[in-house]
């Protein structure tokens, strides 16, 4: 790490790091960073990400730890890994996530409690579990992955949007709490990227495509360096890719009566 980078490039803890965004961030992370901390389910994932990347940068520290964020032991196995070795993050990029496409009442009880807890409880307890560790060493700083959907209610997506709409406003508080701490808080809004989301949403007998997503792809690696861009600018929003950023702005402009007549009229493809 440079001498006139922030202090918040240091120690790193990147959650759903096993593929797609997660991974991303840690590659494009490792070269100036000190420390990182790759956590997913797939262990075997983690692992080969680890070896790749202190193959390139020896200089590197990595943990990798293997547990279940959507389960309260597993959050507590984290928690009791990093403490065991006291470790506490400066950089905490809560990028772990997963959706599921199609009509609620038809929905897996399982995986919708899955998504809440991966996509808001997990979120939430790691935010509460690491920002007094921040405070008090004087250096950090949050990366909270939410989404385009985020703002606004998606038939077929209802529980995914909510919990995006979750992360983006409780992101927008906490931005407000840690001003004076100078942690700075940053809500991540993609829209579409080409990763496992589209494989891990669908469901057997339907196919994720949503109405328009094909126009807004952008690749995981602009995604991830606009983030970390945006964080070193400390923006309180980054919604990568000028396309997406134009329909987020038109999305925000709008009445909600708009949006509830454009939402009914949309083609849904999931049926
Ligand atoms: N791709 C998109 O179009 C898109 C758009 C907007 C926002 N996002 C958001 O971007 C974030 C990253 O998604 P992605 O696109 O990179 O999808 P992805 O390739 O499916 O990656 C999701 C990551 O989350 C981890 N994860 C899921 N459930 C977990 C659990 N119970 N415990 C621990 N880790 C878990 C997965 O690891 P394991 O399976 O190994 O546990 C994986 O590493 C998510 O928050 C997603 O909502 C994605």
């Amino acid at each position: 790490m440079s001498s006139d980078a922030p202090s918040f490039l240091d120690t790193v803890l990147i959650t759903g790091a096993s593929s797609g965004l997660g991974a991303e961030f840690a590659r494009q992370l490792a070269p100036v960073v000190n420390h990182l901390i790759l956590v997913a389910r797939r262990e075997d994932r983690l692992q080969s990400l680890s070896e790749e990347l202190f193959a390139s940068h020896p200089h590197l520290a990595i943990n990798v730890v293997a547990v279940d964020l959507a389960t309260t032991d597993g959050r507590e196995n984290l928690f009791q890994y990093l403490s065991g070795r006291e470790i506490t993050p400066t950089l905490l990029i809560n990028n772990a996530g997963l959706g599921d496409y199609g009509t609620f009442a038809d929905s897996d009880w399982a995986k919708t409690q899955a998504m809440i807890d991966v996509n808001m409880t997990a979120l939430t307890q790691l935010c509460h579990q690491y920002i007094p560790g921040m405070k008090s060493q004087g250096a950090g700083a949050i990366i909270n992955v939410s989404s385009l959907a985020s703002t606004l209610p998606i038939p077929d997506f209802a529980v995914y949007a909510a919990t995006k709409a979750y992360v983006s406003s409780f992101s927008e508080a906490l931005r407000l709490e840690l001003a004076e701490d100078s942690i700075p808080v940053l809500a991540l809004c993609p829209g579409p990227v080409s990763t496992e989301f589209g494989q891990v949403a669908a469901r057997e007998e339907k196919k994720f495509q949503i109405s328009g997503y094909n126009l807004l792809y952008v690749d995981k690696e602009q995604v991830v360096t606009e983030a970390i861009n945006g964080l070193l600018q400390n923006q309180p929003r980054v919604y990568p890719g000028w396309k997406v950023a134009l329909l987020a702005g038109a999305i925000t402009a709008l009445p909600l009566f708009a949006i509830r007549a454009y939402m009914s009229n949309r083609p849904r493809k999931s049926q």
